[in-house]
C-alpha cells in the first residue's frame, strides 16, 4: 500500500509516499524521481541501528553507488559544528552537483542533512526519509531546513524543497513512546489549525494513535496532515503570511525548549505545552472559547503530553521569546486560535497577559 500526497510547488513540485514497509522501494523511488549519480544517507544511531541496511540495499539494488554517514542522535546534533564534518563526508563520498542525500531520520536529521544539502556546492538534491512520527506529518515535508546556534533555535536555515519524501509506518514500531507522542502533538496542531472535523477523529481516535494498533487509521491521519501541510505550504512556501499557522504553540514551545536546555523537553512536547499557553491566550484575545480550550488542553493530556512547565522563571521565557524568529521589535509573535480550526497570525500578547498565563500554567 503506498498512498501518495503531492506537493503542488510548480517546478520544485514533489510527491509524499506514505505506506507500510515501503522502505524497500527507496531506491526506486529516487529513480521514478529523477536522480541521478552518487548519494550519502545521513542517519544518526537510533535509526541508523534498524533502518541503514535497508535503505542502502534498495538504493543498491536501483544503481546508486550510496555511502552512509552516522550522527549521534539528538537535537544537539543541529548544529554548526556538524554541518561542517558533513561537508567532509560529502567530499569523500565524492559527492558532486548531480549526486543527492538522503535523510533517514527523524527531525533533527531531516532538518540538517536538508541544510547540508542546500548548501553543499550551493545546493544539490536530496530526498527525506523521515521515521518519526514528527518528521513524517511535519518536518519532512515543506523544505525548510536548518540548525540550531547558542542564540535560539533554527535561528540559521534555508527553504530547500526535497525531491520527493518517503514515510514508511513500519518504521514507528521502534519509536520510543515518548517520541512517538511527541509526534501526535504536531498532528493535534494541524486539527487546531485548519480542520475542525479532524480535530474532533482525534479526540474519538486518541487512544488506538496513541498506541499504535491501527496501521490504516495511522497512514489515514498521517496522509491528512501531509495534506494540510502540503495544501498550505503550496500556497506560501516562504511563510510570506498563512505559512505561519503552522507555527501554532511554537512560540512558547521554542522558548521553553531553549530555556530547559535542549532535549529536555523533546520538541512535540514543547509545542503541546506551548499549544496550551496559545489556547489560553485566545480565550482572552481571540475570542476561543473556554470549553474549546479545555478540549484543546484534554486532548494533549489524553495523548499523554505535557501541559505545563513548571519550575523555570517567567523573565528567562521572555528572553528567549525576545530571540525568537517570529518576534520584532522585541514582541514575539503568536498564532491564536478563535474556534478550533481556525487561528490568525501575527497576534501580540500584552506583557502582563503573558507572563499570567505562563504563570497560571504553572502554579
Ligand atoms: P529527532 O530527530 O531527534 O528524533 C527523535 C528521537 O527518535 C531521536 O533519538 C531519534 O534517533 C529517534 N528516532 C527517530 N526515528 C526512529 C525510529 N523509527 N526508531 C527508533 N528511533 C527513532 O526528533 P524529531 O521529533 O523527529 O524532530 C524534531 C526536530 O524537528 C527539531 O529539531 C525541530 O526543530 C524540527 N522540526 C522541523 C520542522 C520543519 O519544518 N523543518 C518542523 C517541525 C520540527
Ligand atoms: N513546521 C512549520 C513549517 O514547516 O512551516
Amino acid at each position: 500500500m503506498l498512498y501518495d500526497v503531492p506537493v503542488n510547488l510548480g517546478d520544485r513540485a514533489y510527491e509524499i509516499h506514505i505506506g507500510a514497509g515501503v522502505l524497500g522501494q527507496l531506491g526506486a523511488l529516487c529513480a521514478e524521481a529523477g536522480l541521478k549519480g552518487k548519494c550519502l544517507v545521513i542517519t544518526d544511531e537510533n535509526v541508523g541501528e534498524h533502518y541503514a541496511k535497508p535503505a542502502l540495499q534498495s538504493l543498491e539494488t536501483a544503481g546508486y553507488t550510496a555511502g552512509m554517514t552516522t550522527l549521534s542522535p539528538g537535537e544537539q546534533t543541529k548544529c554548526g559544528d556538524r554541518v561542517f564534518e558533513l561537508y567532509s563526508r560529502c567530499i569523500e563520498s565524492g559527492l558532486d552537483r548531480h549526486s543527492f542525500i538522503v535523510a533517514l531520520g527523524g527531525g533533527v536529521v531531516g532538518d540538517l542533512a536538508g541544510y547540508v544539502a542546500a548548501t553543499y556546492l550551493r545546493g544539490i538534491p536530496f530526498v527525506q526519509v523521515p521515521t518519526s512520527l514528527l518528521a513524517m506529518v511535519d518536518s519532512s515535508v515543506g523544505g525548510k531546513t536548518g540548525i540550531n546556534i547558542p542564540e535560539g533555535k533554527n535561528l540559521v536555515g534555508a527553504f530547500y524543497q526535497p525531491q520527493l519524501v518517503l514515510a514508511d509506518l513500519d518504521t514507528l514500531k521502534t519509536l520510543p513512546l515518548r517520541e512517538l507522542r511527541a509526534g501526535l502533538a504536531e498532528v493535534v496542531k494541524y486539527g487546531i489549525i485548519y480542520d475542525a472535523m479532524f480535530f474532533n477523529e482525534l479526540e474519538a481516535s486518541s487512544q488506538q494513535l496513541a498506541d499504535l494498533g491501527d496501521i490504516e487509521l495511522l497512514a489515514q491521519v498521517v496522509g491528512r496532515c501531509c495534506e494540510i501541510k502540503a495544501r498550505v505550504v503550496a500556497q506560501d512556501e516562504r511563510e510570506g503570511g498563512l505559512r505561519a499557522i503552522l507555527n501554532f504553540g511554537h512560540t512558547a514551545g521554542h522558548a521553553l525548549e531553549k530555556v530547559a536546555g535542549y532535549g529536555e523537553y523533546v520538541h512535540g512536547e514543547a509545542v503541546a505545552i506551548g499549544s496550551v499557553f496559545a489556547a489560553r491566550a485566545s480565550v482572552e484575545l481571540t475570542g476561543l472559547s473556554p470549553a474549546d480550550c479545555d478540549r484543546i488542553e484534554k486532548i494533549f493530556q489524553a495523548l499523554g503530553l505535557p501541559v505545563n512547565a513548571p519550575g523555570y522563571k517567567w523573565a528567562d521565557l521572555r528572553e528567549a521569546l525576545a530571540v525568537d524568529k517570529k518576534t520584532v521589535g522585541g514582541m514575539p509573535k503568536f498564532v491564536l486560535s478563535s474556534e478550533i480550526g481556525t487561528v490568525s497570525i501575527g497576534n501580540e500578547i500584552p506583557e502582563e497577559t503573558m507572563e499570567r498565563i505562563w504563570h497560571g500554567l504553572n502554579e
